[in-house]
């Protein structure tokens, strides 16, 4: 994978501990198990999301540096959920804006005693960067270029569990703009530390991993093939910001091989799931029907996200104050 170089080795204390969320590689089973556990105990059983004041004496400070509606709202809802304070950078209007360096505002943000950082920006590794150089303080990634997005992955793992159970014994698609997409290189992470032995990664060859990737995991051009009997189905955003005009030939030819339509559906098993990171291209990777129909769980996710974020804060701000 592209990404390997980027290490998130800060994101562990000597003992193991989870002192910032950078990555989901190099975190093992029980680490993601704990964030999934706490973050089912944070919804009732109709799925409603509970309120805690886990972070009630902590101020979280959120630094997008790329658009968001999902990533950043759910964050700040999880925040107040868990009783922080919350600061929204106004990243236009800020002193980065003359060009003073990004860890300077960092410092500046930590003497206003913010005691957690979700970061989200257009360059790998950034996030790694300012744990590595900010000490003191909780970093969250909240989206770093094309290299990682745990929560994002932390949220759909949860919603299989919720659904299915078990991973062991689970066939997992995962399809479109591989390639470009911080989403499927952290799902792919997860799902291969909980256990699931049969990921299909069905892209065109352009935005097809790498070729030692496929040996490790099942990669498909024909996205028919890569259907069959399947009991998850990830579609991914085509990355228009992130890709050449060459990649693919244009999005009418994108969606007749890999757009998921309801006669697609059908190769899938019979109670396959749907799931979408968002925000969709509806009519590009998927039609409205299945994005809207019965089989998907893309408003599903977007709520455990806020319980997934509110886990995520809470095992941090425990390890925060051991420190
Ligand atoms: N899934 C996701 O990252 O969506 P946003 O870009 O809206 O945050």
């Amino acid at each position: 994978m592209k990404t390997d170089k980027i290490s998130n080795e800060a994101q562990l204390d000597a003992s193991g501990n989870l002192i910032h969320l950078l990555g989901l590689e190099g975190l093992s089973s029980e680490h993601i198990n704990q964030i999934l556990d706490t973050a089912d105990s944070l919804l009732d059983e109709k799925g409603n999301l509970k309120k805690s004041k886990a972070l009630d004496d902590m101020s979280v400070a959120n630094l997008f540096f790329e658009p968001s509606t999902r990533t950043r709202n759910t964050f700040e809802i999880a925040a107040k959920r868990n009783r922080a304070k919350v600061i929204n950078v106004d990243l236009d209007n800020s002193a980065i804006k003359k060009n003073e360096a990004l860890l300077d505002t960092m410092l500046t943000l930590k003497a206003m005693q913010i005691d957690m950082f979700v970061i989200r920006h257009n360059q790998n590794g950034l996030p790694h960067h300012v744990a590595e150089n900010v000490s003191g303080v909780s970093i969250l990634n909240a989206g770093d270029g094309i290299n990682a997005h745990p929560t994002q992955a932390l949220l759909d793992v949860l919603t299989i569990r919720q659904i299915k159970k078990k991973f062991e014994n689970l066939s997992v698609a995962i399809v479109g703009d591989i390639v470009h997409s911080r989403v499927a290189h952290s799902d792919i992470h997860a799902l291969k530390t909980l256990g699931v032995k049969d990921i299909r990664l069905i892209a065109p060859a352009g935005l097809q991993h790498s070729p030692e990737n496929c040996e490790i995991f099942n990669c498909f051009e024909d996205m028919d093939e890569g259907l069959k009997n399947v009991d998850v189905i990830m579609m991914l955003r085509l990355q228009k910001e992130r890709m050449i005009a060459a990649d693919i030939p244009n999005e009418q030819e994108y969606y007749k091989n890999y757009g998921l339509t309801n006669d697609r559906l059908k190769l899938a098993s019979k109670d396959a799931i749907v799931m979408h990171p968002g925000p969709i291209n509806r009519g590009v990777e998927i039609d409205s029907d299945v994005a809207d129909g019965p089989q998907s769980v893309i408003l599903k996710q977007v709520t455990n996200g806020i319980a997934i974020r509110m886990a995520v804060m809470q095992i941090l701000a425990k390890n925060h104050r051991r420190q």
